[in-house]
């Protein structure tokens, strides 16, 4: 069976992990990152040529100011600290999601961090950063309008975000909820959805090979009857 093209990630569960410990949330933030490492590591054995990972949604703002800002910190220094492994990885790195909000040592650091990995072929690595799926649409539907093209499902899609990246056809969320919270929307029409209990720190690559083969097993009807899908 095939593998999946496009996998989305919303790692959610880091603040329980770390009150579960009575450990301040932000902890279960760092400790997040390092499941984040692995995971990109298992997707690029796997050989997944997208990979989208939902770090900081447009709705994260409401969030206590102070863990705001230590997650900003933490984007900063880490696209500092990963950019050159990801690209002798063989990733390419792009932070996707309404870049205006972002301070400049963030615009800045994205910047170099894209511009490190550009020639990478092996994996599109999707960073979704102040990214909701309806500013998403919005903003294409806008872009569109601006240049008075006619809105269809083909010119729209051309405008959304991350279009190198195609439809996603996996999508999992860990920490036991069964919700998408604003991630990919259009994008994610036909997706395969997979929920783990695990809270994200404490999902491992063998979780991830697990959801894979899971994925394998589907039969995507696209709308089809299954009869017409084996033929
Ligand atoms: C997801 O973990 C990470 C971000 C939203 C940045 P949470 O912080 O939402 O963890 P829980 O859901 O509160 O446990
Ligand atoms: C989704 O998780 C956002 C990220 C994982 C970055 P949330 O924890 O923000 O989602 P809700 O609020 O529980 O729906
Ligand atoms: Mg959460």
């Amino acid at each position: 069976m095939t593998k999946p093209n496009h996998v989305a990630v919303i790692m959610d569960g880091n603040g329980r992990w770390a009150q579960q410990r009575l450990m301040p949330r932000i902890e279960g933030h760092r400790r997040g990152i390092a499941a984040l490492r692995t995971l990109v590591e298992t997707a690029r054995k796997s050989q997944i040529r997208n990979l989208s990972v939902f770090a900081f949604s447009s709705e994260n703002w409401k969030r206590p100011e102070d863990e705001v800002q230590a997650l900003m910190r933490f984007f900063v220094a880490g696209l500092k600290k990963e950019a050159v492994p990801l690209r002798d990885a063989g990733v390419r790195m792009h932070v996707v999601g309404d870049r205006s909000a972002f301070s400049e040592d963030l615009n800045v650091a994205i910047d170099e961090a894209e511009a490190i990995g550009k020639d990478a072929l092996g994996m599109h690595f999707n960073i979704c950063l102040n990214y909701g799926g309806r500013w998403d649409i919005v903003q294409a539907a806008r872009a569109l309008q601006l240049e008075g093209r006619t809105i269809d499902v083909k010119s729209l899609e051309d405008k959304l975000c991350m279009p190198w990246s195609g439809p996603v056809d996996l999508m999992i969320r860990t920490g036991g909820e069964r919700r998408i919270s604003n991630f990919i929307l259009w994008q994610a029409a036909y997706a395969e959805l997979w929920f783990s209990e695990a809270l994200w720190p404490d999902f491992t690559a063998e979780d991830f090979d697990e959801a894979l083969s899971w994925f394998e097993g589907r039969e995507r009807r696209f709308g089809m009857t299954s009869a017409q899908v084996k033929a």
